[in-house]
């Protein structure tokens, strides 16, 4: 070097990214280099024939960043999603194969209420990532369950926000613990899958603040994921992608965000303004390289804006496992996961009816099978929330494994069903054809027959869906075949004095009031992932006692849903716009407000025994900056479980209206034994009693009496305290931004 010098003007050096300062690779750099920088490269893998050459590092990787070899600036690699790492199984050229783990989707996960445990998915997930040698996972997807329908539903979590940053965040730590990223996505408001590219969602700020930003706020405090993803709708107004107040004012200025932002594939339509806003990186890139060169040159575009764009997409390359040329084994311990997706698909399922001590099973050698679902168990969605495993156990393969008969007959039914409609698939639709094919009617005779052979009847019921489409209100309701069949089976079993047992192997919320009455239990596996049907003969059989509760409510019927008026949008057929009247009450802050009732509500689930709530201890009576809950939960019944206890607040409701109460807090146990206690605490800040007044665009708790409620469930509330606020707070002014582009007029009580 020089003297005087530094090393971008030292025309003999070229800097080289991790050696040198970034600002001087950047001064290095061309203004072509700049423009194909900010773009991924992964466009013509896409594209169908490629426009260029395809350049592919892992088969089955959504995308790659550019690399500019010659100032040490490597391609990094940005795979799917939130089940497990989606990449090729049988890539070309391979001499072996690539198979990954499918994990329980995200909403089996949030049921499980346990955040360590997710944080260990999260670690297994990542560490496939790692070993199969790409750098980021593309997840966790933590947008609001805020209508039943939306077809991605399965890739999130909860409808409430305090779930969904909770598991999100723990999702971030475990992946991310492997020295490889997450991308939270998607940001924000992408709650509709029907003209997802352009739909507008009008929010107004104060929805938006508690219900739709809370989560993300939540995980980019708690866990700083490496990048964060821009979803494909507009917000009021401008595609997120486009929005500065969005991308920058609110999760870099106000959340302290420090990473990268990418868009979602082809997301946006106006690259400058997503450079503008904040949008790093452009994915999968490419097609925008002219207009950016364009705008570049004719100083539409201040270089110093991608200046700053590159300065964080070469912060995020430095970190990654192949910027560091990490020797990558493509051997994850594919066992060692396979379990931790079992256990958590296990603690995730929810035992929605248990009359009689149905479950778990006693006496119970021979098992009648019924439902395609039965033979077929569906391990995940579709879309890119999709995972290429080797194999999903399914369930009547899982009874004979742990030693029960399943009826022959009837198997060889569904088996020749199955092949059947398997024949009729496309390359393409072949892994999930039977699950999106209409369920087989079988004749009262068919039924009949099974009773006098089997000791119990199992009906399984499936759905699927995915990104890009809604689901119908007739995918919500059962077909009245599967009506029927759960009607036939439990009258010819009843008749014989046996029992009926409805497993539901669902990716979201379907009807249940209209046929629940029929069977004596119903267990909700979810799409638990490979060994879904594993885990939940493990329940029934009794070697585990059910924990998991639901995240998000069971409507009684679809038009009891809050956003039913209005979902997908308007006009209904083609929508531009979706109006989010129902503001904050969405799920049960809407059922509990409005009293509405529901089939299940949030927060519900049985097990197999009993617990005691007692002792709660408030640390003062006056709140001051901070308070702890405490309280004691005892096993009192005959078997070993583990509960989830759930903080909810009743905050006064004098200047402004508040839902009836909120979930503040939740927590997990350990497994009790019989007659064993466990000390739980609970620490609330004056940001957990706060609600956004939108006058003072801030978060704001307000002065008086809130009560505390300890509950198994929202409304199975076991202890109350209350304590006082004297003073009303102003907790945290923030900016006031992102204002609805059309006039929105909240649901309110006096509105109702
Ligand atoms: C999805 C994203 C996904 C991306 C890359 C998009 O269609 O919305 O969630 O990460 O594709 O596959």
């Amino acid at each position: 070097m020089i003297f005087g010098l530094t090393s971008a003007q030292n025309s003999n050096h070229i800097p080289q990214l991790g050696k040198d300062k970034v600002e001087d690779v950047i001064a290095a750099m061309t203004q072509e280099e700049k423009v194909y920088l900010l773009m991924g490269l992964g466009e013509n893998n896409w594209l169908n024939p490629p426009t260029g050459p395809k350049t592919v590092i892992i088969a089955g990787e959504a995308g790659l960043t550019w690399a500019i070899p010659r100032l040490g600036i490597t391609s990094t690699v940005l795979t799917d999603g939130p089940a497990g790492l989606r990449i090729e199984s049988h890539p070309e050229g391979f001499e072996f194969t690539r198979y990954c783990t499918a994990f329980p989707t995200a909403t089996a996960l949030a049921s499980t209420w346990n955040t360590g445990l997710v944080e260990n998915v999260g670690k297994a997930m990542g560490n496939e990532v790692l070993e199969y040698g790409s750098d980021v996972l593309l997840a966790p997807a933590i947008n609001i369950h805020r209508n039943p329908l939306c077809g991605r539903n399965f890739e999130y979590y909860s409808e409430d926000p305090l779930i969904a940053g909770k598991m999100g965040s723990a999702m971030v730590r475990g992946v991310q613990s492997n020295g490889v990223g997450t991308s939270l996505k998607h940001f924000a408001a992408n709650n509709i899958e029907t003209n997802r590219n352009s739909i507008n969602a009008v929010i107004s700020q104060r929805a938006l603040r508690e219900i739709y930003l809370r989560g993300f706020e939540l995980v980019v405090k708690e866990s700083q994921p490496w990048t964060v993803m821009s979803s494909y709708n507009r917000l009021n107004g401008f595609y997120t992608s486009e929005n500065y107040d969005l991308l920058s004012t609110i999760l870099r200025d106000e959340w302290k965000f420090e990473g990268m932002v990418m868009s979602d594939w082809w997301g946006g339509t106006d690259a400058v303004a997503q450079m503008n806003a904040g949008n790093d990186l452009l994915m999968p890139g490419c097609h925008q390289r002219e207009e950016l060169l364009i705008a570049l040159k004719n100083k539409i575009i201040d270089e110093k804006i991608l200046d700053r764009n590159l300065t964080r997409i070469l912060t995020f390359i430095m970190k990654t496992p192949r910027f560091k040329s990490f020797a990558y084994s493509n051997k994850p311990d594919l066992n060692t996961h396979l379990q931790v997706s079992k256990n958590a698909a296990t603690e995730g399922m929810v035992l929605l009816k248990n009359d009689k001590n149905t479950l778990p099973f006693k006496n119970i050698k021979k098992i009648a099978l019924f439902g395609k679902t039965s033979y077929r168990y569906i391990a995940g969605g579709t879309g890119s929330g999709e995972v290429n495993y080797q194999y999903a156990t399914t369930i009547n393969e899982s009874f004979e494994k742990n030693g029960y008969k399943v009826a022959k007959p009837l198997e060889e039914i569904y088996k020749l069903f199955i092949d059947t409609v398997t024949k009729t698939a496309t390359k393409e639709n072949m892994k999930f054809v039977v699950d999106f094919h209409a369920e087989l009617p079988l004749s009262k005779d068919q039924i009949i027959s099974q009773v006098k052979n089997t000791d119990i009847a199992v009906v399984t019921i499936g759905r699927n869906a995915g990104e890009g489409t809604d689901r119908k209100v007739s995918d919500f309701s059962l077909t009245d075949t599967e009506k029927q069949l759960i009607r036939e089976v439990t009258e010819a079993y009843h008749a014989a004095n046996k029992k009926v047992v409805v497993i539901l192997n669902i990716g979201g919320v379907i009807a249940t009031s209209d046929w629940r009455d029929d069977p004596d239990a119903i267990l909700l596996s979810w799409q638990a992932g490979q060994d879904g049907a594993g885990a939940l003969v493990d329940i029934l059989s009794g070697k585990v006692n059910p924990s998991g509760k639901l995240p998000m409510s069971f409507p009684m019927t679809y038009s009891d849903v809050p956003s039913s008026k209005t979902f997908p949008g308007e006009p209904v057929d083609n929508p531009l716009n979706a109006v989010y009247q129902e503001g904050i009450y969405v799920g049960y802050r809407y059922y509990d407000t409005f009293k509405v009732p529901t089939a299940y509500e949030f927060g519900y689930g049985l097990s197999y025994t009993g617990f005691e709530y007692s002792n709660i201890q408030l640390s003062s009576n006056d709140f001051q900056n901070e308070m702890t809950v405490k309280l004691t939960v005892k096993n009192t019944g005959k078997v070993k479980g583990k509960e989830t206890v759930e903080l909810y607040l009743h905050a006064p409701n004098i200047e402004i209206e508040k839902p009836v109460q909120e979930l503040k807090g939740f927590a997990k146990t350990g497994i009790l034994r019989p007659g064993e206690s466990q000390e739980i605490t609970f620490t609330l800040d004056t940001r957990s009693l706060a609600s956004f007044w939108t006058n003072v665009s801030s978060w704001v708790a307000e002065k008086g009496a809130y009560e505390v409620r300890i509950g198994a469930s929202s409304k199975d509330i076991r202890l109350t305290a209350t304590f006082n606020l004297p003073e009303t707070v102003i907790v945290e002014k923030v900016h006031q931004v992102l204002y609805p582009n059309r006039p929105v007029i909240d649901l309110n009580l006096s509105k109702k």
